[in-house]
């Protein structure tokens, strides 16, 4: 890596507190909140407390973070919608679209997270949707699998960009260049990847994508975004029609003509009623770093790392889940032999060991899938690798005593 870039790294890493008390390997759980967005959320809490919140600014804000994510994706503003979280996202997109009976939705249970399971198992429920499960092969999901098992009725498939367990990447852009040939609608679940690995809404062809904040994007719990293109959001009827969710002019409270009510444009129809402030604007202040520093370089970043980690953790004799780093590495890391069925549970007494040993150490890690999960974002560095190093060789010397 050049000098000046090595040299960003490591002036961003001192705009992350979290930093200071051991190795945070854990944005695959939640990222650590950016310094500039916590100072705008305290800022905001003062005016609260001191009454001189300036409205017109927030909405400024909410705008200017609309316009911002949809940078970092290659969207247009107009094609993002603020949601709770990627659930609701997710939720939004589906429950808008005009289902038959038999439609059909394919996904693969084992390996999405429930945010992307119930709402269509919801949805199937009341529109009687056909749901086709996909298993996947060790721990990876290919996308020739996914295409082989279309039928005549899939409407929409739904995946994960990297799963949360074991972390292998999905290749969305040779699914998403299949489904639009075949008119298929693509939802992405991108919670794990967003603000670390790049996403290009052009070269993934997907129709929605959804995310939340308080991963990769280094921000709070409680926000979503969700991206539907343009031409797919216009045909779609949100479940609940709002007064930022259609089309007027003037004051959004204006006593216009209810009942001859038009969607805005593009997701904004998705839009409800006053926006998450504090989560917007620190997920504001967040999106403006990663835009400044440059998507492309935080992955070749991020990734390095992540695949220096695995290499060191094989050479240790640890058993990293799918071996040596490759096409189907991302930024997250696993330790163990079976993925399991238990979202937050090891039955491997050695990998529970391990786990305590690395958390009494200063490491914040998490367990899932009867895997230890390792992940890094733009604030690692090596020393966080080496120190891990270092408390896996204790933990072995201690193992063999
Ligand atoms: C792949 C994936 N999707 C979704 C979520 C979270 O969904 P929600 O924001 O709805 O809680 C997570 C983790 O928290 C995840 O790993």
């Amino acid at each position: 890596m050049p000098l000046g870039q090595r040299v960003r790294f490591d002036d961003v890493r001192k705009s992350f507190n979290g930093v200071e008390s051991g190795p945070y390997l854990d944005v695959a759980a939640r990222g650590l909140l950016f310094e500039g967005g916590r100072a705008a959320l305290m800022a905001h809490l003062d005016d609260a407390a001191r009454g001189t919140t300036d409205k017109a600014a927030l909405f400024a804000s909410v705008e200017e973070t609309r316009g911002l994510f949809a940078a970092l994706i290659r969207a247009t503003p107009d094609e993002i919608t603020f949601t709770r979280n990627v659930t609701d996202g997710i939720a939004a997109f589906g429950a808008g679209l005009d289902w038959k009976v038999g439609d059909g939705v394919l996904l693969c249970e084992e390996l999405e997270h429930p945010a992307n399971i119930y709402p269509w198992f919801g949805l199937a429920r009341r529109f009687g949707l056909a749901i086709k499960t996909i298993a996947p092969v060790d721990g990876a999901l290919a996308a020739d699998r996914i295409v082989e098992a279309i039928e005549p009725s899939t409407r929409v498939i739904a995946v994960s960009s990297v799963s949360f367990a074991p972390g292998f990447r999905f290749a969305v852009a040779q699914l998403g260049a299949e489904c639009r040939r075949r008119g298929i609608l693509l939802l992405v679940d991108a919670a794990q990847s967003i603000g670390v690995i790049e996403t290009d809404v052009g070269a993934w062809q997907a129709d929605a994508i959804a995310v939340s904040t308080q991963k990769g994007l280094l921000s709070t719990y409680g926000l979503g975004m969700l991206y539907v293109r343009r031409e797919v959001a216009e045909a779609l009827t949100p479940v609940y029609i709002s007064r930022f969710g259609v089309d007027v002019t003037g004051h959004e409270a204006s006593r216009g003509d209810p009942a001859s009510f038009e969607c805005a444009p593009g997701a904004r129809r998705f839009d409800l009623g006053n926006y998450n402030y504090p989560a917007i604007l620190a997920v504001e202040q967040a999106l403006r770093l990663l835009l400044d520093i440059g998507p492309a370089a935080i992955e070749s970043r991020v990734l390095g790392l992540a695949s220096s980690f695995a290499d060191r953790m094989l050479d240790l004799g640890l058993p990293v889940f799918g071996g040596r780093p490759g096409q189907h590495s991302s930024h997250i890391v696993t330790i163990g032999r079976d993925l399991g069925e238990d979202h937050d549970a090891t039955g491997d007494p050695a990998l529970v060991s391990l786990y305590r040993h690395l958390v009494a150490g200063g490491v914040r890690l998490t367990i899932r899938r009867n895997l230890l999960r390792f992940s890094f974002h733009l604030y690692n560095d090596e020393s966080d690798i080496m120190t891990v190093a270092e408390l896996v060789e204790q933990w072995r010397r201690s193992a063999r005593s």
